[in-house]
């Protein structure tokens, strides 16, 4: 059985976010799979793309905060940061470890990433609705905007 369930509720609204958001949940699972199958190398497999995945998922928000004009992007920057510091220990961990150690080290990570997934999405609602605000305003009469750049 699935760990995640995608429900409308996780969406913020900015479209090319959700789907971004659902797409770590999707490798979570993957993840939780591989634990459970007790396989190591897709274990390992599943999290260097949550990893890998992320820190582009995370540049593309910057980007699009940035681009937005985003007033906390410096404090939203560097709770992404500290995120990729703390899976990247976990990385170190699981890849140091003995085969034994190394089902007990996923179950840790995955415990970690199904908590954080659902604090990461709620805690960027404030900043996709100043991305709505701003799609809003600068796409009223100028369909050409970098908004439509980025979406279309
Ligand atoms: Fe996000
Ligand atoms: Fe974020």
């Amino acid at each position: 059985m699935e760990l995640l369930k995608w429900t409308r509720g996780l969406n913020i609204g900015v479209a090319v976010i959700d789907e971004q958001h659902q797409y770590i949940t999707e490798c979570i699972n993957r993840l939780h799979k591989a634990i459970e199958d007790e396989n190591r190398g897709a274990i390992d497999a599943s999290f260097d793309e949550i990893i890998d995945y992320t820190v582009t998922h995370f540049g593309f928000e910057e980007n699009l905060q940035a681009q937005a004009g985003y007033e906390f992007c410096t404090a939203h920057r560097r709770a992404h940061m500290l995120f990729v510091k703390r899976v990247g220990v976990f990385k170190q961990q699981f890849d140091a470890s003995k085969d034994e150690e190394s089902i007990e080290i996923g179950q840790e990570v995955l415990q970690m990433l199904r908590r954080w997934i659902i604090n990461h999405i709620q805690q960027e609602e404030d900043y996709s609705d100043f991305v709505l605000m701003r799609m809003n305003e600068r796409t009223v009469g100028k369909p050409k905007g970098w908004m439509s750049r980025l979406f279309n």
